[in-house]
Order: structure tokens, then sequence, then C-alpha cells
């Protein structure tokens, strides 16, 4: 894909549904008994994994537009699947199905792409063997066989925060007898302890701590899904860098444990506004953002939880700032649909970026005029994304080598870009 310099990006945009809320709300509806209707369903390739997995497992559904409909008749009607599960590039939806299997009476196997058959399962497969149930990893990485077993309650303390991990532990739990909680070192994306209430389970919720009861049984539900505020980042992002832009993103999830990157993204004297419209079962607003003048800082890492998918998107507003912007604690995204860091560190590199590597993050010496060049997005979506966004703002024209996987997290992208920049 061939993505040409634009003077400027304007516009109100309202976003597919956010991607997190999705695969919770069809899964949650697959367990639950009784009909689950889902308003703005994301369009991500990644949500419809999970619903093709679901299908797979026998659960009834239907998928028409952004509305899905469920209709739930609990965790007892999944039946053993014919073939392995494939959750294509999605994480989530093997590390979700990952714990809601764990109670199941039979065995599945669970695989996906090139890119997530490397990626990391033992941290999902070690607690959930020690509730109870078989789950064997290949050398740590899917295929992951899990076996359901008569699980039991454990009380766990995760090494990394990560919400994949602390909902399949939960979602085994409900399955186990006894009392499950887990306990994080960071607080990250908490949709599960909000949506499993609306769901009819009650989850407490104690600090960095959350709490299922064993034997607890969904019912269906009916969940609106808000915007997905990490595809508005790179939105945000291309309005803060270009001149003379302003975009208004309307019905986004504001959620303090999804939008940390604006935080940062004010700390370097972004004009980003967010106002809050409803807060029940999740925040949810609209955010506007306008042109500006951005510098460089450091980002704690206490924060890099909430804001760890978007550290593609802040990469970008950095290497557009005066100064030096660092985020260290980001060793996850070492693991993630590619190795973010390195990923980053390339296609900036490439545009005529400063970008050193740390271990767990980068530093980045903004104020480099960027020019277009030749780039990868290395299969990961939000590399793509970020790297598209670049080169709004670089001289010349940039040509991203497997662009198309956007469509992971956001179909519409490369359109909105084209609207926004008054081309669509
Ligand atoms: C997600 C959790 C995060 C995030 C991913 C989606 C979720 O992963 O990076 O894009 O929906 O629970 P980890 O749980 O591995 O941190």
């Amino acid at each position: 894909m061939r993505i040409e310099p634009a003077p400027s990006v304007r516009g109100r945009f309202r976003l597919p549904g956010d991607k997190s809320i999705s695969h919770r709300a069809a899964l949650f509806g697959g367990l639950a008994q009784g009909p689950t209707r889902i308003r703005n369903y994301s369009s991500a390739a990644d949500c419809a994994s999970t619903l093709e997995c679901l299908r797979a497992l026998g659960v009834s559904l239907r998928h028409e537009g952004s509305e899905v409909t469920v209709e739930g008749r609990g965790p007892d009607s999944w039946k053993a699947p014919a073939h392995p599960l494939d959750a294509g590039n999605s994480g989530t939806t093997l590390r979700l199905l990952s714990g809601a299997l764990a109670g199941r009476p039979f065995r599945t196997v669970l695989t996906g792409d090139a890119s997530l058959r490397r990626r990391p399962v033992e941290r999902v497969a070690a607690p959930l063997r020690a509730m109870g149930a078989t789950a064997l990893t290949t050398d740590g990485t899917p295929p992951l066989t899990i076996g359901g077993g008569r699980l039991h309650g454990i009380d766990i303390e995760l090494p990394v925060a990560s919400a994949q991990v602390k909902t399949a532990i939960l979602l085994a739990g409900l399955q186990a007898e006894g009392t499950t909680t887990v306990r994080e070192p960071a607080p990250s994306r908490d949709h599960t302890e909000r949506m499993l209430p609306v769901f009819g389970v009650p989850v407490e919720r104690d600090g960095l701590a959350a709490t299922v009861h064993g034997g607890a049984s969904l019912r269906g539900a009916e969940v609106t899904v808000p915007g997905d505020v990490s595809s508005a980042a790179f939105l945000v992002v291309a309005a803060l860098i270009l001149p003379d832009s302003e975009v208004h993103l309307e019905g986004v999830l504001l959620s303090p444990t999804r939008a940390a990157f604006v935080d940062v993204l004010r700390a370097m004297g972004g004009r980003v506004e967010m106002r809050l419209e409803s807060t029940d079962p999740e925040p949810v607003g609209s955010i506007v953002a306008t042109s500006s003048s951005l510098r460089g800082t450091t980002v704690d890492p206490a924060h890099v939880a909430a804001l760890i998918d978007e550290v593609p998107a802040l990469a970008v507003a950095a290497s557009f700032a005066e100064g030096t912007f660092t985020v260290t604690g980001a060793k996850e995204l070492r693991v993630k649909e590619s190795d973010r860091i390195a990923a980053m560190a390339e296609g900036l590199g490439r545009l005529g970026g400063r970008v050193r590597e740390l271990p767990d993050g980068m530093v980045i010496e903004g104020g480099a005029a960027l020019r277009g060049a030749p780039v990868r997005s290395h299969g990961d979506h939000r590399v793509a994304m970020a790297l598209a966004v670049a080169a709004l703002a670089a001289r010349g024209p940039t040509e991203i080598e497997g662009a198309e996987c956007a469509t992971v997290s956001f179909p519409e992208f490369y359109d909105f870009l084209a609207r926004g920049a008054g081309r669509g």
C-alpha cells in the first residue's frame, strides 16, 4: 500500500466496536443461558475468529452487520470440536477460550496463524493446570491442548499484568469448586470484571485483586459495544502531528484501563479532550484531538499496562515531538503480534526517525524530518497503522508492505484515513 502525505486530517468519526469488549460479549454469551444481543460488534477479523471458534463448539449464533445474537444454552451444551480451533491472529480468542474450556469434559486443541503460534501461552496453561485442568503447550506456544477436568479454585498472583490471563483464570474459576482470586502487579483492562455482572455473575474487586465464586452461571444479556479506543489512538495521533487538523470521535470507550495514552499525549503537549457521557458498565464518551506542538516525555512504567497496545502510535507522536521520549517496562511488546519494539524501531528508522531499542522499551529522539520510504508491517496490524500515520506526516510517499493486516483490528482504517485527509 502506498500512503501519500496529507496536509491535514479532519472530521467526525464513529468507530467500530471495541475489540476486547466484543470478544468478551460473544464468549460470555456462549457460556450463558438464554439469548445475548450484541450491538456494534467489532468488525475486526480477530472478533470474527472468536465467533467461528464458538460455532465450532456448537454455540448457535447469528452475525448480521454489526449485530451478533448468541443463543446461549450454557457451557454444558458445548461439544468437542471436530478439528483444532483456529484463533487466527487473535491471542485474546485463544487465551480467553482456554479458560472457558478448562472446565469442559473434553479435549480441545487451540491453534492459530504463524504469528499466534510463536506467542507465549504457558502463562495461561500453568494456572489452568494448577486448577486441575490438562493444558499442554508446544514448547510454551500453541497448539495448546486443553482438557477439562474437575477444577478447584486458586488464589494466584500474576507475575505480569495481563487481562487475557486474568480473564482465562476467572472463567475457569466460574466452573471450579470454591473461590478463585487473581492478583495483578499493575491494573490491566477490567472489561471482564465489569461485564460478568451484566451477565448476572458477581465479581468481588479489592485493589488489584478480582474474585469469583465457582458454580455461578451466566444469563444472556444485552451489550452495546462502545467504539474501539485503541483504533481511536491512530486517528488522535494523526490529528496531533498534522497541521490544521481536528478529529472528533464519538461513542468511544474511555476506560482508564485503556485510555492512558491520552494522559501521555497530554503530557507531551497534545490537545486532546475527553468528554465522558456515560459510565455504566463502561465509561463512554467523545474524544476531540487538535493539531499540537509536541515535546518528549518519560512514560511511567506503572502506566504501561493501560497503554500497551498504543505504544506504536505513541512512538509515532514521539517522532514528531521535540526532545526525548522514553518508554520502559514494556517488555510485553516483544511478544505481541510481532516484536513491536523491533518493528517500530525498524519502520520509523527507515522513515528517518531516531529510535533506540531497549530490552523493555525504546528511546526516541524527536525532531528529525521524516521522509517517505519502503517499510514493513511484519504482519502486525498496529505496526501497519502506526507507520501509515507516520507516513501521512512524512515528506514523499511511503510504501507499506503487508498493510492489509490492519483488518485484524480495524478494517475501515485506510478508508477513515482517506476520508479524514479529504480523499475519501
Ligand atoms: C487484551 C489484553 C492485552 C492486549 C490485547 C487485548 C484483552 O493483552 O494487549 O490486545 O482483550 O484482554 P495481555 O493480556 O497479553 O496483556
